[in-house]
Order: structure tokens, then sequence, then C-alpha cells
């Protein structure tokens, strides 16, 4: 059985699909800090069976231990994490706690009971400013701008010593650039509590009528229209990137890196103008100062995940925002609209 920690988040729940799609027993782990129980209908209806899953946190020790010593885990897929930047930076301690310590009780656990196969949801972030756009796996890693983005940077170095230090760990970090879209059901999808801080959610917020216009952080980059350049991914097509990597895993022992990206930059006016014409609406937007701690554009060299996975892009930039549309208008309160 796989164990898929942050299976009801917004990526968890994509692959779950996914993994139940390619033949999978999966137990979900999630204290749904960010998400909803009620997923699980959604999920009966897109795949037809009822998802297991315990209510547990990753810090917690003894909730981990029960869940281990219960059922026979054969791999974690790790999403459990908290990822809004802005409150990383106003309260390190719980992003220190939640991400870097809690991960450190999973893997703890985990050797306990000798399941030393992880794939771990990491970020295009580590790779910091020094790098130049198309990012490589080989490149060094430089300083994230944020501590959410530490974090992460801080996982993959623990999971690359743990590797160095002992036998049989097989770890995979998935470096994701910017995963938007929802599934093509409709039925799931993201809905971020409170004001959204990523693109996506914010442009759906401002089509259903939630908020009153698009903020464009910074007209001024040094790009072809002025606006920040980012390499957006389809959630399912990211989804499927764990089920080869889970595949590759289970049959190699050592800590690998794959980007999780289409090598395809677009500008944050591309996403509002793509948006409307794709699905017939408008989004008002007003261009206001840049946001701190963002760079001017990056994307992925995905040429590894492709040859040694065999991960083929799915979703172009068009469905991307058609199904991001789909979800929101369906579900213009996330779950709690069902
Ligand atoms: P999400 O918030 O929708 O999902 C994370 C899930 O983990 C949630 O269901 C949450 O309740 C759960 N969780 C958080 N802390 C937990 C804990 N201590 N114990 C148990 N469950 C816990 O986020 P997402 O967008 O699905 O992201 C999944 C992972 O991918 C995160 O680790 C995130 O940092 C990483 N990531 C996301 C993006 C992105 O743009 N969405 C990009 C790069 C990396
Ligand atoms: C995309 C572009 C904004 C909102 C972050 C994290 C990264 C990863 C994904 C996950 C940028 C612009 C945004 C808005 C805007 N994390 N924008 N108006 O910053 O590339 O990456 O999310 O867990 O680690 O740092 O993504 O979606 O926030 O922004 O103009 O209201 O859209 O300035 O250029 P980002 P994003």
């Amino acid at each position: 059985m796989i164990l898929v920690a942050g299976g009801a988040g917004y990526i968890g729940s994509h692959t779950c699909v996914e993994l139940i799609k390619h033949g999978y027993e999966i137990l979900v782990l999630d204290n749904f800090s960010n998400s909803s129980a009620k997923v699980f209908d959604r999920l009966k209806k897109i795949t037809d069976q009822d998802i297991p899953y315990v209510d547990v946190d990753i810090c917690d020790e003894a909730g981990l231990e029960s869940v281990f010593s219960t059922y026979d885990i054969q791999a974690v897929i790790h999403f459990a994490g908290l990822k809004a930047v802005g409150e990383s930076m106003l309260n390190p301690l719980v992003y220190f706690e939640n991400n870097i310590a809690g991960t450190s009780t999973l893997l703890k656990v985990m050797k306990r009971h000798t399941v030393k196969h992880m794939i771990f949801s990491s970020s295009a972030t580590v790779y910091g400013e020094i790098n130049p756009s198309p990012y490589q796996e080989s490149m060094q890693t430089g300083m994230p701008t944020n501590t959410y983005g530490y974090t992460k940077l801080v996982v993959e170095q623990m999971l690359q010593k743990l590797d160095q230090a002992e036998e049989g760990w097989s770890i995979a970090l998935l470096r994701y650039f910017n995963p938007i879209g929802a599934h093509p059901s409709g039925l799931i999808g993201e809905h971020p509590k409170g004001i959204p801080n990523n693109l996506l959610p914010y442009v759906t917020q401002v089509a259903v009528g939630l908020r009153e216009k698009l903020s464009i952080f910074g007209g001024d980059y040094d790009t072809a229209d002025g606006t920040a350049v980012r390499d957006y991914l389809h959630v399912v097509d990211l989804a499927v990137a764990h089920v080869l990597a889970l595949k590759n895993r289970l049959d190699h022992t050592g800590c690998d890196i794959w980007n999780v990206g289409t090598g395809n930059g677009y500008s944050v006016l591309d996403i509002k103008n793509t948006f409307e014409q794709v699905n017939q609406l408008q989004v008002p937007f007003e261009i206001v100062a840049r946001r701190e701690g963002d760079l001017a554009s990056f994307y992925a060299d995905s040429s590894k995940i492709q040859n040694e996975l065999g991960w083929e892009v799915q979703y172009q930039l068009d469905d991307m925002l058609a199904h991001s549309w789909n979800w929101q208008k369906n579900n213009p309160n996330g779950y709690e609209s069902a």
C-alpha cells in the first residue's frame, strides 16, 4: 500500500486519482489543516472507490507509529506541508516545525518500519536567484527568496544526507514549477483559504466575482511584455509524474532529482489574456508594484524527466485555464458548496 501524506490537498488529491488508475492501493494521511475530508466524496465519483484515510499529523510520532503498525506501507508520497510564502516569512517557526521537523518525524517512523521509498514534493524555488533558466537538476541549488522555499531546500538536503549515510533509501526529489488547472471532471481542484497567494486562484476568483480585479505584480521586468514569466503545468500531468517517479523508485535505490515543468514560459499577461480568450470572459486588472522576492523569469529544462521516466505533457495552457475555470465556476466555494 502507498501512503499519500497530504493526499487530501490540491496536488495530492489529483495524484490519488492517477495512483488508483494505475492500480495502486493507497491510504491518505492528512491533518486537514489546508483541506477538507469532503474531497473523498468527489474522489469516489471519479474513481468509484472509497479511499481510506487517517486524520494524523506528520509531527505526531505516536499517530504515525500507529498508522505504520496497522497498515502494510511500501512507500510514502509526501505532500504534507505548509506552502504560503507570506505566512512563512511572518511565522518561520511554524514552517520549521511543520515542514522540517514533521518530515524528520515521518522519516524516523518510516525507518523504524523499514519503509525507505519516498517521493518528496520539492519546488523550483530551490534553484534560488543565482541560476539562469532553463533550470537543470545538475545546477547547484541557491538560496530561496523566502522561508517556505528554505524549508524545501533543507528537506532536500536532509534526504540527500540520509541517503548518503544509510543503505537502502530510495528517494525522489520532484521540483515542481507552477502547477495550475484542475481535474477535467471539475470535481476536484484548488480552493485556497482566504486571499489567494498564487496567480491562478486569484484570476478565477476575479472571474467568478469573488474579487474585484487582478493586481499584476510588476510590469517593468526584463521580459517580452514586462510581466514575470513562469513555467505553468497541468496538475494532472504533475500527478502522473508522481506515478512514474514511484514506479522508478520501487526498482532503484539512491536519491534522484527530477524537475516537473513543461519547459515553456508564459507571462502573467499571457495567462490573463489566454484565460479570457479560452473561457470567453473578462478579468479586470491593474498593473501594480513588483512583489518582493519574485524573480523575472524561470522555467524548467524538462529533458531529464522525459528521458528517464518517460513523462510526457498531456495538457497545454488552454486546457489548464479551461479546467481551472470549470472547477471554479462549478465550485465557487470549493468543497463547501457541495
Ligand atoms: P495543499 O495545501 O493543497 O496540500 C497539502 C496537504 O498537506 C493539505 O491537505 C494539508 O492539510 C496537509 N498537511 C499540511 N501539513 C500537514 C501535517 N503536518 N500533517 C499532515 N498533513 C498536513 O498544497 P499542494 O498545492 O497540494 O502542495 C502539496 C505539496 O507540494 C506541498 O508540500 C507544497 O509545498 C508542495 N509544492 C506545491 C506547489 C504549488 O504550487 N502548489 C509548488 C511546489 C511544491
Ligand atoms: C506567479 C506569477 C507573480 C498573484 C510560488 C512559490 C513557489 C511555488 C509556486 C508552492 C508571479 C504573479 C501572482 C497575483 C500576480 N510554491 N502574480 N498577481 O511566485 O511563481 O511561485 O508558487 O508551493 O515556491 O514561490 O507563483 O502563482 O504566486 O505567481 O501578478 O495576484 O504571478 O508575481 O510573477 P510563484 P505565483
